[in-house]
């Protein structure tokens, strides 16, 4: 048997620590039914981190985060903290990690579960069976660009300003990701860019063709953003593995979320660079935030972090059965009707987030 796999386990904020407590129930069922057995160390990250520590990213965090073999996030933010300086806001923690792991790969699946078609805000027709990838890049791009900031011209004038830019090389490493996921598809990769204003991304789109060129068994085709963000709501079908920067990706991102019913179900996977032992840094997290109105409460959706935990026994550790376990899992709570209240619809079952992961770990165990 191969050595405990270690998992850094950062809640954060909001609704973060009561979805980790489910998946805790997940990984431990593992450790004792499949001989899967995680080492997990608890860390700090986000507003709590501030907090305690007076940094949304402490130092011992990040190391905790080189030193685990995979990195599971809850969500970060909230109202308690907006009021800090830029610096020591939650949401500098996340970037901030994303950064230091080199999480330049952002794996945002959107799927629609059989079971939650109908709670689609879309037609049926439109989103029943939809399977795409939005392939997001992570660590550069306007979020990190260089100039930045917020200047005074005096006379009560101010400027702010960001940069959007990417390097051929940042631009054609999320290209081969992007061939690679959609070898594993439907072999059709689409590339949004915004070509027809900005110069960083006639660049993006350029370079994209070349990495096309050494792919020729997979479909490359390039959208403008405005018109992506269109065809994702009028035909999503229509895409396989989308690939985009950073900000497209974010906003793309939230989108497509959407057309599943809801932002509760979604996981993520954020991919670094494979060092030469081929270990890759990776960090899991469901595309939600911390959704502090409801924190506390007990009845977020933990779902689309048990599913990035999925992701993680897929991606981190080659753990398809498993994975797949967990999936088939996870529909078959939402086939018996159970709901949490995001999913909520007329005739099914208003359950709470622990009686959701309950519900996981009795099909998981083939008790339900
Ligand atoms: C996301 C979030 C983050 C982002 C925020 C919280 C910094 O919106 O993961 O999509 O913009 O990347
Ligand atoms: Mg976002």
């Amino acid at each position: 048997m191969a050595a405990n796999k270690s998992v850094l386990f950062l809640p954060g904020d909001g609704i973060g620590a009561e979805v980790a407590a489910e998946v805790k129930k997940v990984i431990d069922w593992m450790g004792d039914n499949r001989a899967l057995k995680f080492d997990i160390t608890d860390g700090l990250i986000g507003g709590t981190a501030y907090d305690e520590t007076g940094s949304p990213l402490p130092r011992e965090t990040i190391d905790a985060a080189d030193a685990a073999d995979a990195v599971l996030l809850g969500a970060v933010g909230g109202p308690k903290w907006e009021t800090l300086p830029f610096e020591d806001q939650p949401e500098r923690g996340l970037l901030g990690i994303r950064k230091e792991m080199g999480l330049f790969a952002n794996l945002r699946p959107a799927l629609v579960f059989d079971a939650l078609a109908d709670a689609s805000t879309l037609k049926y027709d439109v989103v029943a069976g939809l399977d795409i990838m939005i392939l997001r890049e992570l660590s550069s791009g306007i979020y990190f660009g260089e100039p930045r900031g917020i200047e005074d011209l005096g006379d009560g004038k101010r400027r702010g300003y960001n940069t959007l830019t990417y390097t051929s090389d940042e631009v054609r490493r999320i290209g081969e990701v992007a061939f690679d996921l959609a070898a594993k598809r439907d072999k059709r990769v689409c590339s949004i860019d915004k070509a027809n204003v900005l110069q960083a991304t006639v660049m993006w789109r350029e370079e994209m063709i070349k990495v096309g060129e050494r792919h020729p068994d997979i479909e490359l085709s390039h959208m403008y953003v405005d018109n992506a963000a269109m065809q994702l709501v009028r035909n999503p079908k229509q895409f396989d593995v989308v690939v985009t920067t950073n900000m497209f990706g974010d906003i793309l991102s939230d989108c497509a979320a959407m057309l599943t019913g809801s932002l509760g179900m979604l996981p993520s996977a954020s991919l670094g660079e494979p060092d030469e032992s081929g270990s890759r840094p990776a960090l899991y997290e469901p595309v939600h935030g911390s959704a502090p109105d409801i924190a506390g409460q007990g009845i977020a959706n933990p779902l689309a972090m048990i599913l990035s935990f999925s992701m993680m026994l897929r991606y981190s550790f080659d753990l398809a059965d498993e994975a797949n376990a967990v999936d088939a899992a996870v529909e078959a709570v939402l086939a018996k009707g159970l709901r949490t209240g995001d999913i909520m619809e007329d005739g099914k079952t208003r359950v709470s987030t622990e009686e959701m992961g309950a519900a996981v770990l009795a099909e998981l165990s083939g008790a339900a």
